[in-house]
């Protein structure tokens, strides 16, 4: 049987699924794998499954001599040297499509999160501080009727927009990808150039890649542009928003709140981020259900499988 090395356990299923069709090499535990470990049992490896956490970059690749593919578990496979993959002739899979609709619906609860406050106001009853009904109470934003714009508009852009149609808003976005006509019709939205979008929306909700064209895609000018009322949501990656920069613009009250999932320097968070109530802070779990993480398992298994066949595997990804 092949051997593949997984930088750290996945859930139970696709363990069970794993160890079928491999040899699995090493312990994989329920923590990251360190470096040293990845470095010193690659060289055996035919096939490598790491998430995103992982660095997969050249140096780690030049002790790889007989592995054939990198099966990323996310989406997002940023944390992989594609160069030096093609260089070597390795093949890089990912798990599109199946986190799609998991992580449009965290986007909305961070959406629902920071304009209704429900994190402040979970804790004001956890801690024992409400004292009752009040009219002036925890007041948020509307977000009924009001405009998003969508930043990125792939396929969680797309779900996420598709959601907006329940709550009547209005959504703008701006793509490299612009939809088709009959696309936009259909998910009742129109593209307009960024800063457009930036002065226009209500709510800011980032869904791009990271590439090198999309690091600090919302830096301090893009900040500035939004109104005092919006909020920004990023759930893609976190360098695609400049993280002080936001954090500066929070603290002066440029804007009316944001909630993150995704993080410049994981799991670092910005210290001036975290003292403020009008910031909602997730650990990236977009795709955080069980049965997408199950999915995403399987796929890793399906992309390993075939590219050790010399097969084409199902989503495979380049530069
Ligand atoms: C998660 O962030 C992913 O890219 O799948
Ligand atoms: C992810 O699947 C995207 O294309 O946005």
């Amino acid at each position: 049987m092949p051997a593949v090395l997984i930088s750290r356990l996945f859930p139970e299923p696709v363990m069970v699924e794993m160890a079928r069709r491999f040899t699995l090499l090493g312990r994989p535990q329920d923590c990251p794998a360190t470096r040293e470990t990845l470095l010193e049992q690659v060289p055996q490896a035919d096939a490598l499954a790491v998430t995103l956490a992982d660095r997969v970059d050249a140096g780690l690749l030049a002790k790889a001599s007989r592995l054939k593919v990198v099966a990323v578990y996310a989406v997002g496979y940023n944390n992989v040297d594609m160069a030096a993959a093609a260089a070597r002739g390795i093949v890089v899979t990912n798990t599109p499509d199946v986190l799609t609709e998991a992580t449009a619906d965290l986007t909305w609860g961070l959406i629902l999160a920071v304009t209704r406050r429900i994190p402040e106001g979970d804790r004001l009853v956890r801690e024992g501080r409400w004292a009752g009904w009040a009219p002036t109470q925890l007041l948020g934003s509307d977000v009924h009727g009001k405009t998003l714009g969508v930043v990125g508009m792939g396929r969680i852009g797309r779900a996420v927009a598709r959601r907006a149609a329940g709550f009547a808003m209005s959504v703008i976005y701006h793509s490299r990808h612009p939809l088709s006509s009959e696309e936009e019709e259909a998910l009742n939205v129109s593209r307009v150039p960024l800063p457009q979008l930036l002065q226009t929306a209500d709510i800011v909700s980032i869904h791009t890649p990271l590439t090198e064209g999309t690091r600090h895609f919302i830096g301090k000018a893009e900040l500035a542009r939004m109104r005092r009322t919006a909020y920004l949501i990023n759930t893609a990656r976190g360098p695609v928003v400049d993280e002080a920069a936001l954090a500066e613009a929070m603290a002066q009250g440029r804007l009316a709140g944001a909630g993150l999932d995704v993080y410049e320097d994981e799991p670092r968070v910005h210290p001036r981020l975290l003292g403020l109530s009008n910031v909602v802070l997730l650990p990236h779990i977009g795709s955080a259900t069980y049965e997408t993480r199950v999915k995403m398992g399987m796929m890793v298994v399906e992309n390993i499988t075939a590219a050790l066949a010399g097969k084409e595997p199902p989503n495979r990804v380049s530069a």
